[in-house]
C-alpha cells in the first residue's frame, strides 16, 4: 500500500466530473487500499478518488468514532462505488465541514439530514440504505467531489474567497 498525494484547491483537477467505475478489478482494489491508507494518514474521515487525481466514481469513508467505554477508535472502513442518492429529506442538518483538499479550513454547510443511497461495495455487492447523522453528511460531501464540487462551493463567494485566501497564506507561511 502507498500514501498518495492529495490534490488541494484551487487545483483544476478537483473540478473534473468523475466517470462511473466499470470494472471492480485488482487495480481498483489497490487504489481502494491506497485511498484508505492516504485518508488514515492525513488524517481524514472521507476521501474521493478524484482527490488523489483519479476521476472515477469511487470514495471511501471511515468515521473512526470513539467507543465511549474504552475510548478506543473504532474503524469501520466503507467503500462506495458508483454511489447514487435516491431520496433526501427536506429537513436539513448543519455540520462544520472540512476537507483534505482544503486543509485546515472549516465552515458550516447545510445538507439534507437523511438520505437513501445506493452504491456498490468493493466486492461489487449492491447496497440500498437509509443514512443519517455524520455518515449522511460525509457521503454527500464526498459525492459532491465526484461532481467537481467542494464544500466551499456551498458558501457565499465572499466566504469562499476568504477561506481560499487563508489557505494561500497558510501555504506561504509553511
Ligand atoms: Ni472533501
Amino acid at each position: 500500500m502507498s500514501i498518495l498525494p492529495i490534490l488541494e484547491a484551487p487545483d483544476p483537477r478537483l473540478k473534473v466530473i468523475s466517470k462511473p467505475v466499470e470494472a471492480i478489478d485488482a487495480a481498483l482494489q489497490t487504489l481502494i487500499d491506497d485511498m484508505f491508507e492516504t485518508m488514515y494518514d492525513a488524517p481524514g474521515i472521507g476521501l474521493a478518488a478524484i482527490q488523489v487525481g483519479v476521476p472515477k466514481r469511487l470514495l471511501v469513508i471511515d468515521l473512526q468514532e470513539k467507543d465511549e467505554e474504552t475510548d478506543e477508535t473504532i474503524r469501520i472502513p466503507r467503500v462506495f462505488i458508483n454511489p447514487e442518492i435516491l431520496e433526501e429529506s427536506e429537513e436539513l442538518s448543519f455540520y462544520n465541514e472540512g476537507c483534505l483538499s482544503v486543509p485546515e479550513q472549516y465552515a458550516d454547510v447545510a445538507r439534507p439530514a437523511r438520505i437513501k443511497a445506493k452504491w456498490l461495495d468493493r466486492d461489487g455487492r449492491e447496497h440500498v440504505e437509509e443514512l443519517d447523522g455524520l455518515l449522511a453528511t460525509c457521503l454527500q460531501h464526498e459525492m459532491d467531489h465526484l461532481q467537481g464540487i467542494l464544500f466551499i462551493d456551498h458558501l457565499s463567494k465572499l466566504k469562499r474567497d476568504m477561506l481560499l485566501k487563508k489557505l494561500t497564506k497558510m501555504r506561504r507561511a509553511a
